[in-house]
């Protein structure tokens, strides 16, 4: 089945691409077209999703899937957040965004973070059962980026168990383990088990 990926976000992109291997899904992507996704208006991760998986949906006419997600740092009340990739203002890049975060961290000690993936998926704009899937992937942070794989907030994210950075990862292991591998592989699972209860 070939679905768009509601994003133009090119780490994003790849990663879901390289997930999604092997399955029967392949991944059509925004990037370079003229589709935009509807704006983030929504409060969280999945309501975020919801209205750009729907909005995509509604202009293709196809099969859609949308990751909306982010950093979540507990010392920070949660901050960035849903507000993940706009940190430092909208149009931010991840460098400035990347800087402001381990400003504001500078002074405090628990370090602790996780990155958050929520995707929904949509064979249509009236499908009546979007699936839901989400995945959750725990690190601490750094002060110094390390690391030039990935995106976004990756040479800042530490991960004990391999003592590297999520930019110092090969891309297919963080596609195994990172919160975006987590959530779309529960969402094949869901996936299968609705079109069992379906036949
Ligand atoms: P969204 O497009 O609103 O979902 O924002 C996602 C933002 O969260 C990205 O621009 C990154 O800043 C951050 N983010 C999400 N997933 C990752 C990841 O796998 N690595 C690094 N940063 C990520």
């Amino acid at each position: 089945m070939k679905l768009i990926f509601a994003s133009k976000n090119s780490g994003k992109t790849r990663e879901l691409s390289r997930a999604l291997e092997g399955t029967e899904f392949s991944v059509e992507s925004l990037i370079g077209q003229k589709i935009e996704a509807a704006p983030e208006t929504g409060s969280s991760f999945l309501e975020n999703a919801l209205i750009k998986c729907k909005s995509v949906a509604e202009i293709t006419g196809m099969p859609t899937v949308a990751d909306d997600s982010g950093l979540v740092v507990p010392a920070l009340n949660g901050r960035p957040g849903i507000y993940s990739a706009r940190y430092s203002g909208s149009g931010a890049t991840d460098e400035e965004n990347i800087q402001k975060l381990t400003r504001e961290m500078m002074p405090i000690s628990d370090r602790r973070a996780y990155f958050f993936c929520c995707i929904v998926f949509m064979v249509s704009p009236d499908d009546p059962f979007p699936i839901f899937a989400q995945g959750l992937w725990k690190g601490e942070i750094l002060n110094t980026p390390a690391g030039s794989s990935g995106f976004g907030y990756d040479p800042i994210f530490y991960l004990p168990d391999y003592g590297k950075t999520a930019a110092e990862l090969p891309l297919e292991l963080k596609t195994s383990i990172s919160h975006r591998a987590l959530a779309i592989k529960d969402f094949l699972s869901i996936y299968l088990k609705h079109e069992e209860n379906l036949c």
